[in-house]
């Protein structure tokens, strides 16, 4: 059963903002947007329009949660990045920090290549569920410890199409 946490409105208007504080703090410059796949493939979609200007899109693809709801604890880079990032102002979008496990192993891979600066945008913020902390520059909301699908989010790749985010309620434990 779906439980709509965040509508499609909210989603839209706080998107904007973001793309604004991103432009504050980076003016005109270029920007490099990477998208960890396939979650924020719908959030990047709109904050890249929002943010108008000189903006390139790569994508990365890792996985640690397959079909299960709980973090294998082990990330794999499935696909790596086409982009050379030295020099570049980079945003690594994504659409959920949970453990921040993949975030927090992929900046270390992404520091060691030298971009110009390097920030973390993301949709959905899970604090509570954090083992790995790092410094989160742009949050959408920020929300407390239940499996969430919709806008990109998904359970065993479905539900990635909903324009809202959703708590994903078990029917045997509702
Ligand atoms: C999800 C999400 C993040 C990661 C966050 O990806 O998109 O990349 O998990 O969790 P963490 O902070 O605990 O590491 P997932 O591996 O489910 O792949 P998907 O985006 O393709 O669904």
């Amino acid at each position: 059963m779906l439980q709509q946490l965040i509508s499609a409105e909210e989603i839209e208007a706080r998107t904007r903002e973001i793309a604004a504080e991103i432009r504050r703090d980076f003016g005109d410059e270029e920007l490099v947007l990477i998208a960890v796949l396939k979650g924020s493939f719908i959030f990047v979609a709109d904050l890249c329009r929002h943010l108008g200007g000189d903006v390139k899109v790569d994508f990365v693809q890792t996985s640690s949660y397959g079909a299960e709801k709980s973090s294998s604890g082990v990330v794999q880079i499935r696909k790596d990045l086409d982009t050379n990032i030295e020099g570049k102002n980079v945003v690594v979008v994504e659409d959920i920090i949970d453990t921040g496990l993949t975030l927090s192993h992929l900046l270390q891979v992404w520091q060691t290549r030298k971009p110009k600066a390097i920030k973390v945008a993301t949709l959905l913020s899970k604090p509570a569920a954090r083992t790995h902390p790092m410094n989160v520059d742009y949050i959408g909301f920020e929300i407390p410890k239940k499996f969430v699908v919709g806008y990109g989010l998904d359970h065993g790749d479905r539900y990635r199409n909903l324009p809202f985010v959703a708590e994903l309620v078990d029917e045997a434990s509702a």
